[in-house]
């Protein structure tokens, strides 16, 4: 069954393909609202600190999994754990649900590619409409949403259909480098923009973005802890089964630790290109428009469909050309990070036939997927982002918690809000108690890691990602169902301390 399961061509294939996963939505569209919610520099830190000392052990420890049992989640967790076994399940369907919404982003991307393309060949007035009426229009248009988003998962399902190297590895072969040449584009004309340095200011100056008037007053910690501690998981696209995947299909060879570094660098500095894309452009373009610097809305998902479209049109004639570079960009992405998510989820149905001597099913599972995606997907593409219904609405519901809002909400609780931390925590709880972080160590040990990095990985694997984990957890929790944080609080210990006890009870299994 080995030899016939798919395999990267080369490191440089599976680096791609593993920061295309990790490069998205999260970093162009996520991390740079999120930065401006949660008060700019204060973020950066705590986002860089977990990166380090959570991001890493995850990302090292999924791989080393992965390429340790050659399996996709479901079966890899069977595999390494008797108590925990049913993470797998968590991984495979955490990453169906985030492409109920990752799908109709994807379509809203190819929307605005069109726009910018109309008003590139017939003028800015072609479509004389501020970057909120757009937005509003096509949320209020459910069929074309539906139509773009399949056209999307179409795009997807194509690619993966291709094959892991013959598909995955060969598109983000190209759509990686390419996409950042283009970021670098928008980086340029974002900084030559009047005044674009007060955005920059307000990324790298401690303590700006209450200075300047952007937030009312520093967030607490432990929500900058919850945010960019999601954010983060989410940009990695960890505790996901993604990375996991990807890395049953890398050769013994090569190097994890050296790898996760490079995956976790790259997703970090895209992210952070994408905030100087993105900040000082909406701020210079706030201030051209005389709003007092204090009110220009950076908090917002409405960022990079409505601040941004009004950037690219008020830069006049050129401005949308910048705008399909822009909205490109972000497709490519949103494409890269879909088909690892569309990979994982496929990869159970193709990995069961292969065990049973059937081999060429990848076609027909990818689009078994890709059909049950669909169906999940027409529900999100038709709320409009709660215009048109939602959770709520259908339940009567008048001033719901956020989880209700819309449908993406309600799918990016399940999975970005509860699977993914908890996720992580259990898996960081079965290496280091039930089974022993050596599982990891060895299967690193290929790269032959320092002692220095052996014992931060030991302590890091125990202690420091279980407790930083139920801090996200909680924080995640009070965003998404609202009501007192202390309940979550409590609710999030004792899930720690439950999962604790279990994972290091009763003998512990041999490494
Ligand atoms: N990392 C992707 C992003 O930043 C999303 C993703 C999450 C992809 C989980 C795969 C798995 O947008």
């Amino acid at each position: 069954m080995e030899n016939k399961r798919s395999s990267f061509g080369s490191n440089f294939g599976f680096l791609m393909a593993a920061i295309g996963s990790a490069v998205g939505l999260g970093n162009i569209w996520g991390f740079p609202y999120k930065m401006g919610k949660c008060g700019g520099f204060v973020f950066l830190i705590v986002y860089l600190l977990l990166a380090v000392f959570v991001g890493m052990i995850i990302m090292c420890s999924e791989l080393a999994v992965g390429r340790k049992t050659k399996l996709s989640p479901i079966d890899a967790y069977n595999q390494v754990s008797k108590k925990f076994a049913w993470i797998g399940w968590l991984a495979t369907i955490a990453p169906f649900f985030i492409m109920s919404f990752y799908t109709v982003l994807g379509g809203y991307c190819l929307q605005y590619i069109a726009l910018n393309m109309t008003k590139l060949s017939f003028g800015n007035e072609a479509v004389a409409m501020s970057g909120g009426e757009v937005f509003g229009a096509m949320l209020t248009t459910p069929l074309g949403c539906v139509v773009f988003t399949t056209l999307f998962i179409v795009i997807c399902m194509i690619i993966v259909q291709g094959g892991v190297s013959g598909g995955i590895e060969r598109f983000n072969k190209v759509g990686m480098p390419a996409l950042a040449v283009m970021l670098l584009i928008i980086i340029v004309r974002s900084l030559t923009l009047p005044n674009a340095v007060e955005g920059l200011k307000f990324m790298f100056v401690p303590g700006y973005a209450v200075k300047g008037g952007f937030i009312e007053s520093s967030p607490n910690l432990v929500s900058v802890l919850g945010t960019a501690g999601g954010q983060m998981f989410f940009s990695l696209s960890l505790a996901m089964g993604a990375i996991l995947t990807y890395g049953s299909y890398l050769s013994k060879e090569e190097n994890l630790v050296k790898n996760s570094v490079i995956i976790v660098f790259s997703d970090t500095l895209i992210a952070l290109m994408a905030g100087i894309a993105v900040i000082p452009a909406a701020v210079a373009n706030g201030i051209a428009q005389g709003t007092p610097v204090g009110q220009i809305k950076l908090g917002g998902p409405n960022l990079l469909f409505v601040t941004l479209q009004d950037v690219f049109t008020n830069m006049g004639k050129i401005g949308p050309l910048f705008g399909v570079i822009f909205y490109v960009l972000v497709l490519i992405a949103a494409i890269s990070s879909a088909i690892s998510l569309m990979e994982t989820i496929a990869a159970h149905w193709i990995d069961k036939d292969l065990a049973k001597g059937e081999t060429d099913t990848r076609k027909r599972n990818v689009l078994i997927v890709s059909l049950l995606i669909l169906i999940e997907a027409v529900v999100v593409a038709a709320d409009g982002l709660g215009s048109n219904f939602s959770p709520a609405s259908l339940l009567g519901i008048s001033a719901p918690p956020v989880f209700l809002d819309c449908f993406l909400d309600f799918m990016d609780c399940w999975s970005e809000g509860i699977a993914m931390p908890l996720g992580a925590m259990l898996m960081a709880l079965m290496i280091g108690w039930e089974r022993s972080p050596e599982l990891v160590l060895d299967e690193v040990a290929h790269g032959d890691p320092s002692e220095g990095f052996k014992n931060f990985y030991r302590v890091c694997v125990k202690f420091v990602v279980p407790i930083v984990m139920a801090f996200v957890l909680a924080g995640q929790m009070i965003d998404f169902f609202g009501g007192s944080p202390a309940i979550w609080y409590v609710v999030s210990a004792i899930c720690l301390a439950a999962f604790w006890a279990f994972a290091a009870s009763g003998k512990k299994q041999a490494g």
